[in-house]
């Protein structure tokens, strides 16, 4: 069975890696840096080895184009492209749009498309399927399925084996297709009767975490007018066995996830008329945390940042990935700057970004923890600056949150 992958970043090259256990996997990628490193047998994501792909390339399992063409004669299309916020915060389609024409126009068989970007519901009924019937003409009746992806990437205990896969089809047909697909590679599946219940709970699930990290992010900033610390009452609560559950705070949500996700919900829901008012007041709080940091440093330095060098350590989301997407130190450091401070920042995993090196963790006046990696020193972070603002809880010794 040829499966076609549209999108070889990390949702699309994950599946791949799975899939390529059991299919000949072809990895469709719009750009041709990232296809020519992949057959080359260079990974770009955190978990995929590059070992592993090497091996697949030799085996024949696995090859990667940009070559639309190369997509005709894939029993399965998987879509996993980028589903990001256009500049006024509203949901952008037009990759998922793309990714519509390369297989409407070029697949010449009917086949089973599944998407797995993460989108509002009725995105695969009605959007995908009517953007790829009229690429293609209405030529061929392909089937059409939705798999929400839940991969967490740098997560060494739950990938796509172990995490219970939702999925529908606009038929039962699809349905079942999809489930073969996924059984191979998934040890639970789980059906729900529509793909706007799986579109949904997406959604939720994301949602869930962006509302509770911004609950946090307030609550650490109750504590601290308290006078007293978060971390321990947060542990003092997370003794209760039941009906509570621990989020940490922080500089605010990155990645392509959690601050982008829910508004995809709420941009549907209030076009239904209902107001989505948790979501917008969630994604407002943690937006608002990188300036209640940026606040707190400055009081704590006499009032003023101006011409004082700061180093902000972590610029990655999360640690240990080397993804920058809706980081919270962009924000950060944008204050940071409006308020006069000679900003650099470190980190090895990253490298570059903006254009700009990684800078030494040594010699500045202040330093601030956005993201601590695991590799990371801490005694080296303590001794890069005579003040040190922790938002990660992992350095006590610090100030913080
Ligand atoms: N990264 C995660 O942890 C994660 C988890 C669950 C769901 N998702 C969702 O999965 C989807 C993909 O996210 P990702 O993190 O893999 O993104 P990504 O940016 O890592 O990868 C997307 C890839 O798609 C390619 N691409 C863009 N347009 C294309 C086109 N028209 N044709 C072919 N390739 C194209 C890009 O070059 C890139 O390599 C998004 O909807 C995201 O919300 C991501």
């Amino acid at each position: 069975m040829k499966v076609s992958i549209i999108g070889q970043g990390y949702v699309g090259l994950t599946i791949s890696a799975f899939a390529g256990k059991f299919y000949e996997v072809l990895g469709f990628d719009s750009n041709q840096i990232i296809v020519d490193q992949l057959n080359q047998g260079i990974s770009h994501i955190e978990g995929v080895e590059s070992s592993d792909l090497k091996r697949w390339l030799k085996e024949g399992k696995y090859r990667a184009t940009t070559s639309a063409a190369d997509i005709n004669g894939s029993d399965i299309v998987v879509i996993a492209v980028p589903t990001p916020l256009t500049k006024d915060r509203q949901p952008d389609l037009t990759f998922i749009d793309a990714a519509c024409k390369t297989v409407g126009e070029s697949l010449k068989n009917p086949a089973l498309i599944i998407n797995e970007s993460t989108s509002f519901p009725g995105t695969i009924r009605n959007y995908i399927k009517p953007a790829i019937e009229n690429y293609s003409g209405g030529m061929f009746e392909h089937l059409y399925a939705i798999s929400p992806e839940r991969v967490d990437p740098g997560r060494g205990d739950f990938n796509q084996k172990n995490t219970p896969r939702l999925y529908a089809g606009l038929t039962p047909e699809a349905s079942a297709k999809t489930r073969d697909f996924y059984s191979k590679f998934c040890d639970q599946l789980v059906e729900v009767s529509s793909p706007e219940v799986a579109e949904a709970a997406k959604l939720f699930e994301n949602t869930f975490r962006q509302v509770n990290i911004a609950l946090v992010n307030e609550f650490a900033q109750i504590t601290n007018a308290l006078g007293i610390s978060v971390y321990e009452t947060l542990d003092a609560a997370n003794t209760k066995p039941y009906g509570f559950m621990r989020f940490t705070p922080s500089a605010g949500v990155g990645g392509h996830c959690i601050p982008v996700d829910p508004t995809y919900r709420a941009a549907v829901a209030e076009e239904l008329g209902v107001p989505a008012t948790f979501i917008r007041r969630a994604n407002e709080v943690n937006l608002e945390m990188s300036k209640y940091i940026v606040d707190r440093v400055e009081a704590d330095n006499g009032g003023s940042l101006q011409g004082k060098s700061v180093l902000v350590v972590g610029v990655a989301y999360k640690p240990n990935v080397a993804d920058v997407r809706e980081t919270a130190a962009e924000l950060v450091i944008e204050h940071l700057r409006s308020r006069g401070a000679i900003v650099a920042w470190h980190d090895d995993v990253v490298g570059t970004w903006h254009g700009e090196k990684s800078s030494d963790l040594a010699g500045a006046d202040i330093s601030i923890v956005i993201t601590k990696h695991d590799f990371v020193d801490t005694r080296k972070i303590m001794a890069s600056a005579p003040y040190v603002f922790d938002t990660t809880g992992k350095l006590p010794q610090a100030h913080g949150l």
